[in-house]
């Protein structure tokens, strides 16, 4: 009896052990480097020796999926998101290399220790991460480094509203993301690196756009701003040009859209 409870305990700890040794590790790590008068309710203060200005947010893609479905009026956009921000309160000023990485947390949308921006898709039906999408489930994460810069990349799948019709041979559709509560006074979202590639849409996306009968002529990122009723809301969008191939009558159906 004795032995057989002593097998179970082992068992038990055993089954445990990696998912709690991980857990327990970035818990540490987070305690060791997150002060401990951090309130990640409070979006970062400014950097020092910076107005007191909005927290800066440069977002970059890429992107591995393109697939147009016009019975469904959708664009379906997926591959890597990726947020870059600096949270001064997380700045580690002992240590000598700004660019040392000093946190890494996993999944960044459960039980994040740290502040993140409440970034959503604006015209999408789904989010950024999709139910029906598994590999964008749980593969996240975040990374903070010395100087207190921040980045939270994910996988997403994102079915993007795109009105048009069957007869159309030209259309396009626009990834727009805002912030979902803080107006352009809280955050600025603007593209990383403007004018270089801070959207890179992969051969892999471009080949399968191609068998689904459509081709990309363009994808234009714009920094905009949008006036609501309650409030001004900083904007980014990215805006796909895309052209049906002559003398396509149908376009191929994907399984999973
Ligand atoms: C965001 O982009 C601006 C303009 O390119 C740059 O000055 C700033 O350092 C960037 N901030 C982050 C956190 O990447």
């Amino acid at each position: 009896m004795k032995a057989y409870i002593f097998f179970l305990l082992a068992l038990l700890s055993f089954t445990d052990a990696r998912h709690f040794s991980y857990k327990a590790r970035e818990q540490w790590l987070a305690q060791e480097t997150i002060p401990s008068n951090y309130d990640k309710r409070f979006r970062p203060p400014p950097v020092s020796g910076q107005e007191n200005g909005p927290v800066q947010v440069n977002i970059s893609m890429y992107i591995q999926e393109l697939s147009i479905c016009s019975y469904r009026q959708q664009l379906i956009v997926g591959g890597y998101f990726r947020q870059f921000w600096v949270d001064p309160r997380l700045a580690m000023t002992e240590v000598e290399d700004k660019d040392e990485t000093i946190l890494t947390l996993g999944d960044m949308f459960v039980d994040t220790p740290i502040w993140i921006p409440d970034t959503f898709v604006v015209n999408s039906k789904n989010g950024l991460v999709s139910e029906d999408a598994p590999e964008t489930k749980g593969r996240s994460f975040l990374r903070v480094k010395a100087d207190g810069s921040v980045l939270g990349s994910t996988r997403f799948r994102s079915k993007l509203i795109c009105p048009m019709s069957k007869k159309d041979t030209e259309v396009t559709c626009s990834f727009q993301v805002e912030s979902f509560g803080a107006k352009a006074t809280d955050i600025s979202y603007a593209w990383k690196d403007f004018e270089a590639d801070s959207m890179v849409v992969s051969d892999q996306a471009i080949k399968l756009l191609k068998n689904n009968g459509w081709k990309l002529i363009e994808s234009t990122p714009v920094n905009d701003h949008v006036e609501l009723d309650i409030g001004k809301y900083s904007k980014v969008s990215l805006n796909f040009k895309l052209e049906k191939f002559e003398g396509e009558e149908e376009e191929t159906e994907s399984d999973d859209l």
